[in-house]
């Protein structure tokens, strides 16, 4: 899977671990510790299993669970360190033995269970993570995208970031998206970056031009682009 569509919760073996944000985890291992901590009685103890995993997250080294595993196995995940802390955390502020349990619930099932909507492919067990979605009203978008097939070079066209927020909140992979007013393709571009297919319509032959280029670029395998003029 390319990292572009990857949740923090997906492991990418070809990324670089950047350890003062992720920890590299043993997911068997952690749902089976969080089965057991759901199976406490005594919310004093539930605290003091939480307190000891949290212990092991910020000091790899004190590792006696096992939890931490940095071998690129299908049972190694890749989390967002600063998110897990606030979930663990949460649950040692828990007031009631029921709500500690349910928030070791909802950790368990976020690791274990994907639930997306009708119209996107965002996983709502993991919503925290997509810092990268923007829902504000006002957007601030900082420098422009100019990777890949991505350049400035058409004077009117999108910073790719636009398209790219409303393509991962109102599409699904593999769905067509029409764009009336392609101009240079930057849709179609992020597009087949998400794995949607993509048809763009432009009036002026002089754009098409550069909007093939882009497509060139971009080339065709299973997504396809299509330009009409
Ligand atoms: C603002 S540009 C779009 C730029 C595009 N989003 C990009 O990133 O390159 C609008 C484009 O719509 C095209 N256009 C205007 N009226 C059109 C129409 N009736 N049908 C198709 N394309 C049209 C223009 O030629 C222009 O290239």
């Amino acid at each position: 899977m390319k990292s572009d569509n990857l949740t923090l919760f997906d492991f990418d073996s070809d990324k670089k671990t950047d350890w003062g944000t992720e920890s590299i985890i043993n997911q068997l291992m952690f749902i089976e510790i969080l089965s057991k901590i759901g199976n406490i009685d005594e919310i004093s103890k539930i605290k003091s299993e939480i307190q000891k995993i949290i212990d092991i997250i910020n000091a790899p080294r004190k590792d006696d669970f096992g939890l931490l595993n940095i071998c690129s196995n299908g049972g190694t995940i890749r989390i967002n360190k600063q998110i897990l802390l606030e979930d663990l955390n949460q649950i040692l502020r828990s007031q009631t033995i029921e709500r500690a349990k349910y928030y070791v619930s909802r950790l368990k099932k976020s690791l274990t269970e994907i639930k997306t909507s009708k119209i996107n492919d965002l996983n709502l067990n993991r919503w925290k993570e997509y810092g990268d979605i923007l829902t504000e009203s006002l957007w601030i978008l900082y420098k422009r995208d100019k990777s890949g097939a991505h350049n400035a070079g058409y004077w009117g066209n999108f910073i790719p970031q636009i398209p790219n927020q409303f393509l991962r909140r109102y599409t699904k992979q593999g769905e067509w998206v029409l764009d009336p007013f392609l101009g240079s393709g930057t849709t179609l571009i992020e597009c087949k970056r998400l794995g949607r297919n993509g048809i763009g319509v432009e009036l002026s032959p002089g754009v098409v031009e550069i909007a093939n280029r882009n497509k060139l670029i971009i080339g065709e395998d299973k997504i396809c682009s299509k330009i009409i003029i």
